[in-house]
């Protein structure tokens, strides 16, 4: 059976005293979760006092993003082994944010991804499509293009060791939802396509749904039977939504 995993995804928000607070609560509410991953991904400047409250939890936690070289003279970047020096589990890479107000594309997306993964690290591969994008017909176009700049680069096999969530950008902050069987219908496009060229793999993939998930629509979406449980971004912020989250997970 394929691994189910909610994930957190703080983006730019918390401070010192609200993440404790945040993850006390959370620690508590999850601690009976079986079946299930719960994760935190949580902003670089915190990962060190995340991972001393996270240790001994049944919680994992990882970064929003990654540096896609080793080391060296690259200003501001955060590398894979320094993820691994805070005891993360994950990275995203190529979340919708980074691809369009930071300009990251496909290919830098890929090497994020193979970089993480070099590292012993989960990415966790967004793709998804634009409003414009869903209207125009292109969805399955965009997130076939998107899959296979990692697909070239890494290889079909290194999805056995990825996470990839389904993110349409138009649900995401927005309050709009994709309807359980829009994202159903992506979720199987994605698997079937990467079972086109390893059935095992495919099969074994945890493909989380993102964008507005919240207490009242998680377990609906989770039902589906291509919704590997989702990506989280404001709903993870307040610790009753998220467990609730969680929990809609063994439902
Ligand atoms: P949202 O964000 O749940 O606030 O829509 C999801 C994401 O961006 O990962």
């Amino acid at each position: 059976m394929r691994k189910k995993l909610v994930a957190g995804n703080w983006k730019m928000h918390g401070n010192l005293a609200e993440n404790n607070e945040l993850l006390n609560a959370v620690v508590s509410g999850v601690a009976g979760l079986r079946d299930a991953s719960v994760s935190v991904c949580v902003p670089y400047p915190y990962l060190s006092s995340v991972q001393a409250t996270l240790r001994d939890t049944n919680i994992t936690w990882g970064a929003q993003n990654v540096s896609q070289y080793d080391k060296g003279a690259y200003t501001g970047e955060v590398s894979t082994a320094m993820l691994k020096d805070f005891g993360c589990t994950y990275a995203i890479v190529g979340h919708s944010e980074r691809r369009t107000l930071f300009g990251e594309h496909s290919k830098v997306v890929a090497e994020k991804y193979l970089a993480a993964q070099n590292a012993g690290l989960i990415p966790i591969l967004c793709v998804g499509e634009t409003l414009e994008q869903r209207e125009a017909g292109t969805t399955e176009k965009i997130i076939e293009e998107q899959l296979k700049a990692v697909i070239a680069l890494a290889g079909v096999d290194s999805l056995s060791k990825a996470v990839v969530a389904y993110e349409p950008i138009w649900a995401i902050g927005t309050g709009k939802t994709a309807s359980p069987q829009q994202a159903q219908d992506v979720h199987e496009f994605i698997r079937s396509g990467i079972a086109a060229q390893n059935a095992g793999v495919a099969e074994n993939l945890t493909i989380q749904y993102g964008g507005s998930v919240k207490a009242n629509n998680a377990a609906e979406l989770f039902a589906m039977p291509d919704i590997d449980g989702g990506l989280i971004g404001g709903a993870s912020l307040i610790a009753s939504d998220f467990i609730a989250v969680c929990h809609a997970l063994q439902n």
